[in-house]
């Protein structure tokens, strides 16, 4: 286990941007935490740093996941039954690309084990990062 605590969202781009040079395809990385703890702003700084830094990630909240060649980012908040998994190319995700996932509990079963879990909490400007 890991910890850090950032007392900006610059600080935990920063750090986002040095962890998401240490990931290689295929790996899955899942990102806890309730809403606005910053699990989307990890995954567009991993996202940009490793694909560009003019590369648009909107949230996929209502599109379930995005493709960044080689990157799959799922929000699996809306998902509702763990059958809905296939469809929307989790598991092809996991054994092919850099798979970042934000809710990724539904998908616990089939998280692999090697699976880098990013624990997030905090308030105001400050958060504090768990990795495991
Ligand atoms: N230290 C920090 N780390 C990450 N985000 C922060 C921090 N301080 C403030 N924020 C803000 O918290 C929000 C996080 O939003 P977002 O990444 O969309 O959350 P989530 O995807 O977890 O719901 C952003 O508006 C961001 O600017
Ligand atoms: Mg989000």
């Amino acid at each position: 286990m890991k910890e850090f605590i950032t007392k900006t969202v610059e600080e935990t781009r920063k750090w986002a941007q040095d962890f998401a040079k240490t990931l290689k395809a295929p790996c899955v990385v899942a990102l806890h935490g309730d809403l606005g703890m910053g699990k989307s702003e990890i995954a567009r700084t991993i996202i940009q740093t490793l694909r560009g830094k003019d590369t648009v990630v909107p949230s996929p909240t209502f599109t379930i996941v995005q493709n960044y060649d080689g990157i799959s980012h799922f929000d699996l908040y809306r998902i509702e039954d763990k059958s809905e998994l296939t469809e929307i190319g989790l598991p092809y995700a996991i054994q092919n690309d850099i798979t970042l996932i934000e809710w990724p509990d539904i998908a616990a079963d089939i998280l692999p084990e090697n699976t880098i879990h990013i624990y997030l909490s905090g308030d105001g400007d400050k958060r504090r990062l768990v990795i495991k």
